[in-house]
């Protein structure tokens, strides 16, 4: 198995990861603050989703105290490292929502990147899937590092890669020197074979394009079917057929400035791409976990789905925004809102 070395690279185990600094050990996760949406009636079953303000590296640790093994999706949307500050506009003003700054240290952000996935690897069930969505910068380092760490298990157990999907936009200017960016990459991995994947729910119609070099055949009660023969087999498509979609995802456009979508967050992705992802790849009432949450998109689409779910992010206004786009929707369940908090030793 080939794999990426950095300056620096250090590989920890889990213990070291859980343990890095020893105040952590006696951190908890406080929560300040219940939120019961009103004008809702939803029985008191004993889970409550959750929304954490706190770096990955307090919070991933504790969470894995309480859920290590259970989480059936993670779905993240990391810093890219784009060198760059992102605003977002909170209680009317544009404030920092986030600095993606490494000091063009490739290095720190590897080593960042490698004890996250970590920590995510064993937070996820046996049978759960992991997404990351990163760019051109970063998303080919990303693939090799999944590979270490999703490679504790043998390939026979079907755990690792599944797919590269690309996301492909018309949204950002034309390059003068070079070929325009026009996509970003999302990586499916998985920790086993047994993985929860639901094409069929994420289907459209075959419909009535020429794709090909197929033929087209109208029956005589107007029923439309597509053939093409390859080597000695003809194969034969409905057009009423459903089709899971591709690897290359071009229906889902970015959120564009005026969107109603939009609250305010730059890095905003759109509910229609978490809503593709959380659709196949989990089902009712399974756990989904976020950690790089921003403007709220995966606890949005997560708790419109019926999924429980735990959101983090380091960035107030994040918290702040993601709050406030759960109370905005109808029907929200009662979550939790909490904190790192360190216990102090006398
Ligand atoms: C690309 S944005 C996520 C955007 C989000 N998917 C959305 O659609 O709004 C990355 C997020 O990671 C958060 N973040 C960066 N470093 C973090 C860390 N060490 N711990 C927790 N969150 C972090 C940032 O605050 C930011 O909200």
């Amino acid at each position: 198995m080939a794999e990426l070395m950095w300056k620096g690279k250090h590989k920890r185990n889990l213990d070291e990861l859980s343990d890095q600094a020893a105040h952590k050990q006696l951190s908890t996760l406080r929560s300040h603050g219940q939120i019961y949406p009103q004008a809702n009636n939803f029985s008191s079953d004993k889970w409550r989703n959750r929304l954490i303000r706190g770096d990955r590296s307090d919070v991933l640790p504790l969470l894995l105290r309480e859920f290590g093994g259970i989480v059936n999706l993670i779905t993240i949307d990391p810093p890219f490292m784009t060198e760059r500050d992102f605003m977002g506009i909170g209680a009317g003003n544009s404030q920092l929502a986030y600095s993606d700054k490494w000091g063009h240290n490739i290095d720190a952000y590897l080593q960042w990147l490698y004890d996250t996935l970590a920590l995510l690897h064993a937070l996820l069930a046996d049978n759960g899937s992991l997404y990351i969505h990163l760019d051109w910068r970063a998303i080919h380092y990303a693939k090799v590092i999944l590979d270490e760490v999703f490679a504790h298990r043998t390939q026979a157990d079907g755990a690792g890669f599944k797919s590269e999907i690309i996301w492909s936009y018309q949204s950002g200017g034309r390059a003068r020197h070079g070929y325009a960016r026009k996509h970003d990459t999302i990586l499916l991995y998985t920790k086993s074979a047994a993985y929860c994947f639901h094409g069929e729910r994420i289907s459209e119609r075959r419909g009535s394009l020429r794709r090909n070099h197929m033929r087209k055949q109208v029956r005589t009660d107007g029923h439309v079917t597509w053939t093409i023969r390859s080597g000695e087999r003809v194969y034969t498509y409905d057009e009423d057929a459903l089709m899971t979609p591709g690897d290359v995802w071009s229906d889902i456009s970015h959120l564009h400035q005026k969107d109603p979508e939009r609250n305010g967050y730059a890095t905003q992705k759109p509910e229609a791409l978490l809503e593709r992802i959380i659709l196949a790849s989990s089902e009712e009432n399974d756990l989904v976990l976020d950690c790089f949450c921003g403007s709220g998109v995966t606890p949005a689409v997560a708790e419109r789905l019926g999924r429980r779910w735990i959101a983090c992010d380091q960035s107030r206004l994040a918290i702040q925004l993601t709050e406030e786009r759960l109370l905005a929707g109808e029907q929200v369940r009662p979550f939790v809102m909490q904190e790192v908090q360190e216990t102090i030793m006398t």
